[in-house]
């Protein structure tokens, strides 16, 4: 039986229809990346007032594409946070009062575990798993061993890959959003043009940092305006190795963490915005099969935000019969290891 999907956390007004063998009847994405594109940034409030206007309309297309009617439904799942709050009201609240009025079971997802579940429908992967979480908002390791089950070995003790991402493009003029045009830029640029650091790099904990990247970066532009392209493409081409490096140091030790605490399972999975990253898939694919691992990263569609994956994590929590209560509120801030230890502590 199939459920309808709601995310709109960040920039993103999304809505799909997933059967529950994980077949995608329907994918809509409508991004707001002209309405924010002016300020360089994702602004809340346009956000917010974004969805509101748009939501509705891509609901009813999600469910025309699909070929069904909300009868057909099995539930409502829409992403409960954690996001830009005025956004996660608008999908909250609408999926809620879907499910009433069509009296089907209310689902209220996790937009991180939305990332941590997808690639079980891309991949059919088996618990337990290593993640790798890198997003515009998070960077973090987990083990994920069930639908709920996710223990936080790393994360970052400052900035998101993503942001990180996001700010050097800026700093390079190279606009918004960030990590494809980096991506780009660094295509024609030397990654040892430049030299950055490597934060953390070969420390205990499974830890990231990425602000002092981010300064490297800064002083390595110099005067903006005296920035030739070929300098901002190795600018780009460095900053992006110095990512890649620290990833696949951090993502090594994690992994033979893992193969200690579970000695049969051996798949890394990547996701998250920025594992549409080319060079960075490419490195974490070497480092994973030098430790004998398997590496899972869905595909680039469905590594940035979209519905599937809420729909998706629904059907997973309908499969165990955990509901929601239309009492549950939208939150800011919601980790998925609610336990996990402050970083830099050790795992
Ligand atoms: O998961 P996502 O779509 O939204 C959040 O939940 O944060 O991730 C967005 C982030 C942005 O920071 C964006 O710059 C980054 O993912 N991103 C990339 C690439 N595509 C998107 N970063 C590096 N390379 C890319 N190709
Ligand atoms: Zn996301």
């Amino acid at each position: 039986m199939p459920v309808l999907g709601i995310e709109t956390s960040c920039d993103e007004t999304a809505a799909a229809v997933v059967g529950a063998d994980g077949t995608i009847l329907s994918d809509i994405v409508l991004s707001q990346l002209d309405d924010h594109r002016p300020y360089g940034g994702v602004v809340p409030e346009i956000a917010a007032r974004a969805h509101v206007d748009h939501l509705d309309a891509i609901v009813s297309r999600a469910m025309t594409e699909s070929g069904l009617d909300y009868g057909d439904l099995d539930g409502i799942a829409a992403t409960a946070g954690p996001g830009l709050i005025g956004g996660v009201m608008v999908g909250l609240m609408t999926g809620k009062a879907i499910a009433l009025a069509r009296n089907k079971p209310f689902l209220a997802i996790n937009h991180l575990e939305g990332h941590a579940l997808t690639a079980r429908l891309t991949d059919r992967v088996e618990f337990p798993y290593l993640l790798l979480l890198i997003s515009g908002g998070h960077c973090q390791l987990l083990e994920v061993t069930g639908v709920g089950g996710y223990r936080r070995i790393g994360t970052t003790i400052d900035d998101a890959v993503g942001e990180a991402f996001d700010k050097t493009a800026k700093l390079l003029g190279l606009g918004f959003p960030g990590g494809p045009a980096v991506e780009a830029a660094a295509a024609q640029g030397d990654p040892t043009a430049v030299a950055l650091p490597r934060p953390l790099a070969g420390t205990e904990t499974c830890d990231f940092s990425f602000s002092g990247l981010k300064t490297a970066v800064l002083h390595a532009v110099g005067d903006p305006d005296a920035l030739t392209d070929t300098r901002r493409a190795d600018v780009a081409a460095s900053f992006q190795a110095a990512v890649a490096d620290v990833l696949a140091d951090r993502a090594s030790r994690a992994m033979k963490r893992f193969a200690q605490r579970h000695s049969k399972a051996r798949t890394f999975v990547v996701a998250g915005g920025v594992a549409a990253n080319q060079a960075l898939r490419a490195r974490l694919a070497t480092e994973a099969a030098a430790q004998d691992f398997t590496l899972v990263v869905p595909p680039v569609r469905l590594c940035t935000d979209n519905a599937v994956m809420i729909a998706w994590a629904g059907l997973e929590r309908l499969s165990l019969g955990q509901t929601d209560d239309f009492a549950t509120p939208p939150r800011a801030r919601w980790p998925l290891d609610a336990t996990a230890a402050a970083p830099g502590a050790k795992a």
